[in-house]
């Protein structure tokens, strides 16, 4: 039995049926998603709440797993944690704790851990508990945005080079939630301004919050280009919101799309979400 998949946005994103990704996945039907992940970007499954062992099963179908690293409350296991509970007690914790100022920085457009040498392939996140209002996932086609630039702005940052850190990224919103032993763990990489798709070769614009400023170029005038690139080439018709549901699971590319959290009550509702993230297999520049 073929896969079902429905189109979510009509530049990207699909909504997968007709399988149990909570079941082994045979190599047939597994090809078919893989195939649908290359084309769409983004892939929705609803109603199958998965638990940490399910979801580490499917997510390695795409390749080794990253684990998380010091900074996040998931240390030394696959799962970067999402949430306002605190994992040992389960109780809310309160907005100005370091936990929570990390967070942060997830209400910016980024694409996850493209502060790594060799960048992530994709990232599967799963709705564990999920507010009653708030909460989204937005999610922008980094493909539609590269092909809404001019001749000359493609031209322009081809050859361009980016210097991409958490150290940025989380000092955009207080940079003291970073300890000098986070900060040593994760020197930050540099990354091509733009990723091709292997298979279908589609070309998408690669930046981000972790993107700090052009390599070469003085600080600011790189941080200008980056702006600009964010402010007029993330259109909103180039964006959709997932709403999540609990047992919801969307799979990202960070190759083509970048991501961002929006608000909730965090003191009044509670939000769970477990991430893996699926390791890429090669740097975007010889370093
Ligand atoms: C992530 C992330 C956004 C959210 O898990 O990588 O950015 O809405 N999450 O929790
Ligand atoms: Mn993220």
């Amino acid at each position: 039995m073929p896969i079902t998949v429905r189109k979510i946005h009509k530049l990207f994103g699909a909504e997968i049926s007709g399988v149990d990704i909570r079941e082994p996945v045979s190599a047939l039907v597994f090809g078919e998603i893989r195939a649908a992940f290359e084309e769409y970007s983004v892939l929705v499954f609803r109603d199958m709440p998965m638990d940490d062992a399910t979801q580490i099963r499917f997510s390695e179908m795409f390749g080794p797993l990253e684990i998380a690293g010091k900074a996040n409350p998931g240390v030394g296991t696959p799962f970067a944690r999402q949430s306002n509970l605190d994992i040992q007690t389960g109780a809310v914790i309160p907005p100005e704790d370091r936990r929570m100022i990390y967070q942060l920085a997830n209400y910016f457009w980024h694409s996850d851990s493209s502060f790594k040498h060799i960048p992530s392939l994709c990232s599967m996140l799963t709705a564990r508990i999920v507010p009653p209002e708030g909460g989204d996932t937005e999610f922008c086609s980094m493909r539609a945005a590269y092909d809404s630039l001019s001749e000359e702005m493609k031209a322009k940052i081809e050859p361009l080079v980016v210097e991409h850190s958490l150290i940025h990224s989380r000092g955009l919103v207080d940079a003291s939630v970073l300890t000098e032993e986070m900060r040593a763990e994760l020197p930050g990489a540099r990354q091509r301004m733009w990723r091709i798709n292997p298979i279908n070769g589609r070309k998408a614009l690669y930046m981000g919050a972790h993107a700090s400023h052009v390599v070469g170029w003085p600080i600011e005038e790189g941080r200008a280009l980056l702006d600009e690139l964010t402010r007029t080439a993330l259109k909103p018709e180039f964006c959709f919101a997932h709403k999540w549901r609990a047992g919801d699971s969307v799979l990202w590319d960070n190759r083509a799309v970048v991501h961002r959290a929006t608000k909730y009550d965090t003191v009044k509702h509670k939000r769970l979400m477990q991430r893996t993230t699926i390791a890429g297999d090669q740097p975007t520049v010889p370093h």
